[in-house]
């Protein structure tokens, strides 16, 4: 495991050594090593999180489990710990990665081992702070609507969780912003489980191919199976 492998993604800017510290808590006795492991590993959580998440609203295909789930879930007391860990890893995940994407890019790399591995940089992996922030975005609005019940999509009144989580995603503007937030989520995560491996040193030329692989089929797995949630409300009519 330690050849170095070519990155689908990473180019010279992104695997470039993080070479300027700048002030700030975020930097405060952390190692650029250090930061892009906590990226990594906080990266890891979210796709537990999300993977888990998925499965419980998948429930909503059985008419009563969604509801059930949901209950049970909030009747947990472990409840409110699990979402101040969640948020918590979140933020780390989010100020870290955008601390060490602005310390890549100011580490200005020679011109010519830009150009050199241009070609292998996808376009998931030159577009990671972008999809990131789609996704951040998409997390805020998506949590204000789910979790605190913002009306943002038309929902008239509505007496269960499912009801909500159906009828937002059969409205033509919910559905777009469901669609489009979690294709970006896919994009995001094809190549990130594969950065993530490459900080934890796991990748090398004999495994590149196989986990370039992985990456993809989770951000695929992912995204189709949200999406699979919004299509059944768009056939169901909400109801
Ligand atoms: C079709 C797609 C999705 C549906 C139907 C859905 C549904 C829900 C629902 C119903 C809740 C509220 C749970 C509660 O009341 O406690 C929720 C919360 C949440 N969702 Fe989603 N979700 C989807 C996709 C996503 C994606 C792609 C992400 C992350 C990128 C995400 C992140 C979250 C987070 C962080 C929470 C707050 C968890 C908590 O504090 O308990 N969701 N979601």
């Amino acid at each position: 495991m330690s050849e170095p492998a070519p990155s689908p993604g990473s180019s010279a800017r992104i695997s470039a050594p993080i070479a300027t510290p700048r002030a700030g808590f975020l930097h405060a006795g952390l190692s650029s090593v250090t930061k892009k492991y906590a990226v990594a590993m906080s990266g890891l959580a979210l796709v537990g999180f999300l993977f888990a998440h998925l499965a419980g609203n998948l429930l909503i295909l059985i008419p009563g489990a969604f509801d059930q789930y949901a209950a049970a879930l909030h009747a947990s007391p472990l409840l409110p710990l699990a979402e101040i860990g969640l948020f918590a890893v979140f933020v780390v995940h989010v100020a870290l990665a955008l601390v060490c994407a602005r310390a890549n890019r100011d580490a200005k790399p020679q011109k010519y081992a830009v150009a050199a591995t241009r070609g292998k940089a996808t376009l998931a992996s030159r577009t990671m702070v972008i999809t990131g922030c789609t996704v951040l975005v998409f997390v805020i609005v998506h949590i204000a609507h789910m979790k605190f019940r913002a009306p943002l999509f038309g929902n008239p009144t509505v007496e269960t969780g499912s009801q909500w989580v159906l009828r937002t995603l059969a409205h033509p503007l919910g559905a777009l912003f469901y669609a489009a937030g979690v294709c970006a989520v896919g994009v995001h995560l094809s190549h990130g489980v594969w950065s993530l491996f490459q900080t934890l040193g796991w990748n090398s030329k004999r495994w590149h191919a196989r986990l370039t692989c992985l990456s993809r089929a989770v951000g695929a797995l992912l995204a189709a199976g949200f999406l699979l949630i919004v299509v059944y409300a768009l056939l169901r009519g909400g109801r």
